[in-house]
Parts: C-alpha cells; structure tokens; sequence
C-alpha cells in the first residue's frame, strides 16, 4: 500500500501540472476577449452615464458659472477674479488673426503699390523754374518736433508690425529662435518708446492746428487732387489741401492710438478684460491705418515732390517751390496778398495767379 502511493505520487503531480498549464494557456488566449468585452461594455456604460451626468450633474451647473463669471466661483478675490473663463478672449483673437491682419495688411500692401504705380507712371513732380533764391519755411523747433515725433513714429511702426505679422513674416526670414529674439527686443522698445513718442506727437498736433484749418481754396485742391485732374496747380496757403487733410487724418487717428495704447501700456490701473481687447483692436487698427497714410506722406515728403524735402532739413525751400506748391503763402511773405488765417476765402478758381 505505501509502495502504491509513492508511485503515483509523480503522477498526479504531472497531471496537476499539465491542467495549470491548459488553464493557463486557456486563461492566457480569453484574457484579451475578456478585456475587449469590458472595455466595449464599459464605453456604452460610460455613455449612458455621460447622457446620465449631463442631465443631472450638479458639476456642469458650476463649470456653466465658471463660464458665465458668477461671483464666488474663484478663491482669488479682487476685480474680475470671478470670471476664470472669458468668452471675449476668444472673439478678440479671431478679430486680431482675422480681419485685422487681413485688412491691415491689404491697406498696407495696396498703399504701397499705388505709391509704386504714381511714382513709375506720374514720375517724381519736379520744379517748373527752380530760382536759387530761398525762403524761410520751417524753424528750428517745428524741425526738430517733425523729426523727433517722425523717427519715433517709424520704430514704434516696425516694432508694432513685427508684433503684430511677426510669426508669419519674421518666422521664414529669421528662424523661431531669430525671431524669439527680435519679438523680446520689439516689446520693451515699443512700450518704452510709447511716452516719449505720445509727448511729442501731442505737441506736434496741438501746435500745428492753426495752420491747418482748412479754408475754402483747400476744397478746391482736394477737388483737383493737388492738381493730378486738370491742367493748373491749385492754390495752397502754407499748407495745402492734402497736407491738411493728412493732418486732421494723424490728430483723430493719433488720439484714438495714444488712449487705446495708454491702456495697453496700464494694465495695473485696474481696466477689466474687455476693455484691453477692446484698446488692442482700436490700438491696432488705428496704428496700421496711420502707418498708410504715413507712407503715402515720407513718399511725397522726400522723393515724391521736388524740393520740399530741403524745407524740412534746412529749414528753406526755393522760391519757385513757394510760388508752385504754396502760391498763397509765398504772395504773403512777399506782402503781396493778406495771411491766409485773415481770408476765409481767398480765390476758389483753383488756378495759379501769375506773378
Ligand atoms: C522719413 C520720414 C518722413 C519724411 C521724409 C517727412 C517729410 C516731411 C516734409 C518734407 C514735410 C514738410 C512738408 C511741407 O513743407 O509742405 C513734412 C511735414 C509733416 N510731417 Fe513728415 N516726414 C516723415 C515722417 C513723418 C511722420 C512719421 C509723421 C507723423 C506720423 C510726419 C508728420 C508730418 C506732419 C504732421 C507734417 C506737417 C503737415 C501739416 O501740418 O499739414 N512726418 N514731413
């Protein structure tokens, strides 16, 4: 009997042996059924608990307060710390990557080519007879004002636009890194230089109204577009017609750029969300609209018009440009004809008399 069970002994171990290892292979080959099975199962429980969850979870009441920036939703106290999700943020950045960018840079690009266009078939507008003789058109301080507020004006124009097109621009010509570089110099350049500019640009328009009320022989300059449509280059005081309207253009434009930027430059004053994304597209439209027309004005300030350029260097032009461009001015300092502020409406003939 003890010998009979030593020898079976082996046996059933081999038996238990060989079970374990069908169970196992078994269990091995059913596993990832199993886990198909549960995991199906599982995704139609998890649905049905969504569909479940949305009708009854009291968690999408709150995230909906957190949304709509009910009072009490946020740990941090202070203004708007309520609002942790803001729905303007996402309107201000299809405003700004879309119509902004797209108009802006359309405006500038179409400015640009009309400039080119003028210039390639118009030609630069030259002297009809040069003198040699100069008159006094600008003073020293008016000069340096221009300068100050025009070199300002054209880095806070490429430090802007380098923010504002830079990834799509500067990105293909610099790098990532290169432009990583540029943008952390652009940004403290532009907001540095914005009080110093806004001094200057505030002075400039302040101190240039009177010569720029527009009088009744402006009309006719701006009818005749400085003369491009008929044959007579029309009057002009100190200023003429273009000139004006390309200041009163600059002072409106200019304050809506210096009141949308001084609440950029402040946030700590305590403007709310709204208001920032609201200065950020004013600041940016009515910036891209002044760099237009400033291209217009560098291109008619130096290589577009023949001589005037002298004028706001030296400070004096020749005569014959005085009696071209400015015949209204030039008879008044030769005492020919009363100052311009004097005559409301001096000759709307829009021709030039001769002298
Ligand atoms: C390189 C750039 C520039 C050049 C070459 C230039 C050139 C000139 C010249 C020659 C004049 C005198 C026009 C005349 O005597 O009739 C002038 C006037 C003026 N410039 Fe510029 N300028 C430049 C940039 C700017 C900029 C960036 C601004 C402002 C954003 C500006 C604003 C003015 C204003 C307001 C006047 C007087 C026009 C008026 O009062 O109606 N300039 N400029």
């Amino acid at each position: 009997m003890r010998a009979q069970t030593i020898t079976r002994k082996p046996r059933s171990r081999r038996r238990i042996a060989l079970v374990t290892v069908a169970l196992s292979m078994l269990l091995a080959m059913a596993l990832p059924l199993t886990g198909y099975i549960a995991h199906d199962a599982g995704l139609a429980w998890a649905q049905s608990d969504d569909a479940e969850k949305e009708a009854v979870n009291p968690r999408s009441d709150y995230w909906r307060a957190v949304r709509q920036g009910t009072e009490g939703y946020s740990a941090v106290s202070g203004s708007e710390a309520g609002v942790l999700i803001q729905n303007g943020g996402e309107n201000w950045r299809n405003v700004r990557n879309g119509p902004l960018k797209f108009v802006g840079g359309s405006l500038l690009i179409a400015v640009l080519i009309a400039i080119l266009v003028k210039h390639l078939v118009k030609g630069k507008d030259m002297l009809d007879s040069p003198t040699g003789r100069k008159m006094t058109r600008w003073g020293g301080f008016d000069r340096a004002l221009h300068w100050y507020v025009g070199i300002t004006f054209i880095i806070l124009s490429i430090t802007g636009l380098s923010l504002l097109f830079g990834r799509a621009l500067l990105i293909p010509l610099l790098g990532k890194e290169g432009f990583a570089a540029w943008a952390q110099l652009s940004k403290p350049v532009h907001d540095y230089l914005a009080l110093p500019f806004i001094v200057g640009f505030a002075l400039m328009l302040l101190i240039w109204i009177p010569r720029n009320i527009l009088r009744s022989h402006d009309f006719a300059w701006l009818k005749s577009v400085g003369g491009l449509i008929g044959k007579d280059h029309p009057q002009a005081g100190f200023m003429n017609g273009g000139e004006k309207v390309f200041f009163w253009i600059l002072f409106f434009g200019g304050v809506a750029l210096m009141v949308s930027g001084f609440y950029l430059l402040f946030p700590n004053l305590g403007w709310e969300r709204d208001s920032m994304q609201l200065s950020h597209i004013v600041h940016s439209a009515s910036g891209l609209f002044l760099i237009a027309i400033s291209l217009g004005h560098i291109y008619l300030g130096s290589i577009g018009v023949e001589g005037v350029l002298e004028g706001m260097v030296g400070g004096e032009v020749d005569e014959g440009f005085a009696k071209q461009h400015h015949n209204l001015w030039y008879d008044e300092v030769k005492g020919i004809a009363p100052p311009e502020e004097s005559s409301a409406a001096p000759d709307v003939s829009g021709a030039t008399p001769t002298t």
